[in-house]
């Protein structure tokens, strides 16, 4: 894999796994980055990376959906392998507006697959970057494994199942070099402030209040980033093409527990103003529709096969999230500053 097309690379874990492959991982080719810069896309989470990795990143503003200027970039940069992480990723958006989430996510990635099988001569690998919702909701026992069946349940948990499957087909149908990861929640350096860790640690700063769903029980399986970009770039590498591979952190929480441990860590960092307890701020509000209630991955088969584990543990990945909270204020004010804050307006009725 000498030349790498990155979908999605200015988004949260996109621009992560970036940094990763041209920082840490023993890749050494070029990256080319597409990203369509919406909301959720800023160029600013690469900053440094054409001086720090001179002559191997290149960025390009697209929509993967845009069939011309695809082909043509492919053709000029010679890709012969993609790692395919753009998506409208919210599940709150997907609720109040489904529409880019079936254009990008599904339609999308349908053209991305076409010009990928268009040409298959120099393809390497497709890699697809999915997540843990398409397989529902648990119970309040057992894991999800790669043979659990698919039963989404939010507009986009059904639009990434239908890009998986699409993927999936594209394999079967036309050899393609596929291989796909579904992951649990991720948290880390750069995630905009929609996502629950980011937006309990910001209100938590602000004094704002910290909006839980429902009974705030719901459990989900928290990793942090770096080791999912690990991960991924382990299954490119060495994963069976055809093959999909489950990611998780082993790290069941239920959300009100991660919304206490984020009050108290702030607590123990920067004593409030007043010097009360942060979790005072923790409000119980109307929750998710359709709200599925526990996710937990079972990784067994990518542990066996390919020797990959998470390295962080939840307490010091969320310290070190919170600690680069704190420190990129500016990256968080021209964030908030953006189209969020309408949406947010929008949604809430408050800035
Ligand atoms: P994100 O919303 O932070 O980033 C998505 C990126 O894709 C943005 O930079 C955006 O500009 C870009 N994009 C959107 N539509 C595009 C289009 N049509 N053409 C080109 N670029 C486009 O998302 P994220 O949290 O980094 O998630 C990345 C991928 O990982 C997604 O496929 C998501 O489903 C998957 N995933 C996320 C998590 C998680 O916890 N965040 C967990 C498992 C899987
Ligand atoms: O599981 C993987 C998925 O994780 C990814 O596929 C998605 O792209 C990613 O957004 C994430 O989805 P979630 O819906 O789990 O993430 P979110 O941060 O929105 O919510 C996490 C949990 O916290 C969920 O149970 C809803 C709850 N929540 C969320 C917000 C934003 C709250 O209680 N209050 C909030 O304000």
């Amino acid at each position: 894999m000498e030349n790498m097309l990155v979908t999605g690379g200015c988004g949260f874990i996109g621009s992560n796994f970036i940094r990763y492959l041209l920082e840490e991982s023993d890749f050494s080719g070029r990256v080319v980055n597409v990203d369509k810069l919406t909301y959720a896309g800023n160029p600013e989470n690469l900053s440094g990376i054409e001086n720090d990795s001179p002559g191997r990143y290149i960025f390009i503003r697209a929509d993967i959906g845009d069939q011309d200027i695809m082909a043509h970039l492919y053709n000029d940069y010679e890709i012969d392998s993609i790692c395919h992480f753009a998506a409208e990723s919210h599940v709150d958006r997907s609720i109040v507006k489904p529409d880019a989430f079936i254009q990008t996510n599904i339609v999308g990635t349908f053209s991305l697959l076409e010009l990928a099988r268009a040409n298959q001569e120099r393809l390497q690998r497709f890699h697809h970057i999915s997540t843990d919702e398409v397989f529902g909701s648990l119970g309040t026992e057992g894991f999800f494994t790669e043979e659990t069946a698919y039963q989404p349940n939010s507009p986009y948990s059904a639009s990434k199942a239908g890009s998986d499957h699409l993927v999936r087909a594209y394999y079967k149908t036309y050899g393609l070099p596929i291989t796909i990861s579904n992951c649990s929640n991720n948290y880390g350096p750069y995630q905009f402030p929609e996502k629950l860790i980011p937006l309990m640690i910001l209100n938590a700063l602000e004094g704002k209040p910290l909006p839980v769903y429902g009974d705030g029980r719901h459990v989900r399986d928290w990793l942090y980033v770096r080791d999912h970009c690990s991960g991924i770039w382990r299954v490119m590498k060495h994963g069976k093409i055809g093959e999909t591979y489950n990611m998780g952190g082993s790290n069941e929480m239920e959300n009100i527990k991660v919304v206490e441990m984020i009050c108290d860590i702030l607590d123990e960092f920067q004593i409030a103003a007043d010097k009360s307890s942060r979790r005072d701020l923790i409000t119980f509000v109307r929750d998710r529709p359709g709200h599925d209630r526990r996710y937990a991955m079972d990784f067994t088969k990518l542990r066996r096969t390919l020797d990959w584990r998470p390295e962080e543990s939840f307490e010091s990945g969320l310290r070190k999230t919170i600690r680069w909270y704190l420190e990129h204020r500016e990256w968080v004010d021209r964030v908030k500053g953006g189209e969020y804050q309408s949406w947010i307006k929008e949604q809430y009725g408050r800035p």
